[in-house]
């Protein structure tokens, strides 16, 4: 299938283009700027577009042809809280403009959506979310997925496109450099000490997140973008599988996993930032993912795992 992945150069674009190409797909990375250190295993095997998803004339040329899109361009959680009005221009108008290409495909064309646990917030959420908790995001970012899981919602119940989202746990590790992310510090708590580097921690340690491990997350999305349509019924957007671990707990599993395979860690050293303990104090820590696992996504698999699947890919 011809596939397009929008915000492709990130961190999950680039692995998701690694399994479709592997499966056979034809797959087009889009992306506002190409990764000054080329595309390392995918150069060659995937088509790159260099543009801006807030400018509707190149994503309606983009997604000619496409029979599924994978839409992950956005700003994310501290970019859009210090920009609101770029948030809007990239995450609102920029879903627009990918939803109302795949509209102008047929009603066959997919569009899977990376929306957030960063939806959820406010003073009466409670401790463990689930799918029909309401949607009260404390931050912009959160804001601007749930509006994209509505439209997409509502344009598949129009018959429009086949639209599927999914709600995605913070996903570590992230290898290289940091993103704007607010949750940059679950991955740079493991990246960091496991590179010798030391890492500064912006969040007590006390503080419960939601975790996704990459390989899941990334199995799991093609999971659902291969799902069938009639399993869907009439609510498209989907809690993905996570689990919940303290600071704390993490840097645990992290000094268990280096010390079973010999590694000499850099240090994490408590450096609070409000700003950054705020956005991600908001975010629920738990999440009911039973419809999910009930799709066959599949469940998380501890920290240790990811941990040590992070050394294995990127490490050593
Ligand atoms: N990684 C996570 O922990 C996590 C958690 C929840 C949701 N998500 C969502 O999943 C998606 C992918 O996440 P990621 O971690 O790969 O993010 P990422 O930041 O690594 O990748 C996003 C990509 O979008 C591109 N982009 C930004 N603005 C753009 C624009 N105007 N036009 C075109 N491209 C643009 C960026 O250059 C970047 O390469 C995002 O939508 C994110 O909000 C991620």
């Amino acid at each position: 299938m011809q596939i397009v992945i929008t915000g492709g150069c990130g961190f999950l674009g680039q692995m998701l283009a690694e399994r479709l190409t592997r499966r056979g797909d034809n797959v087009t990375l889009f992306d506002v700027v190409a990764p000054p250190g080329g595309l390392g295993t995918l150069d060659g095997r995937v088509n790159l577009v260099t543009g801006d998803i807030s400018d509707k004339p190149t994503v309606d040329v983009l997604i000619k042809g496409a029979g599924a899109v994978i839409h992950l361009a956005s700003m994310v959680s501290a970019g859009s809280e210090a920009d609101f009005d770029a948030a809007m221009r990239v995450n609102i108008d920029g879903g627009r403009h990918v939803l109302d290409a795949c509209r102008a495909e047929g009603p066959a064309t997919k569009v899977l959506f990376t929306s957030s646990l960063a939806i959820f917030g406010g003073a009466a959420m409670p401790a463990r979310v689930d799918q029909m908790t309401r949607p009260v995001p404390q931050n912009t970012y959160g804001m601007t997925k749930v509006v994209t899981e509505l439209f997409l919602n509502d344009m598949s119940r129009k018959g429009f496109l086949d639209g599927r989202a999914a709600r995605l746990p913070t996903v570590i590790i992230r290898p290289g450099k940091p993103n704007a992310a607010a949750s940059s510090f679950a991955s740079g708590m493991f990246r960091e000490p496991l590179s010798g580097v030391e890492c500064r921690l912006p969040v007590p340690r006390g503080l419960r997140v939601m975790l996704g491990g990459y390989r899941t997350v990334v199995e799991n999305l093609i999971r659902l973008l291969d799902v069938p349509l009639k399993s869907l019924g009439d609510d498209r957007v989907v809690n993905f599988p996570n689990q919940t671990a303290s600071v704390t707990e993490m840097a645990a599993a992290l000094q268990s996993v280096a010390k079973r395979r010999g590694i000499v860690l850099g240090s994490i050293v408590d450096a609070p930032d409000p700003k950054i303990a705020g956005i991600v104090g908001s975010w629920p820590a738990e999440m009911d993912a039973t419809r999910a696992l009930g799709l066959g996504l599949k469940d998380e698999t501890g920290l240790e795992r990811i941990v040590d699947d992070y050394i294995d890919d990127f490490i050593k």
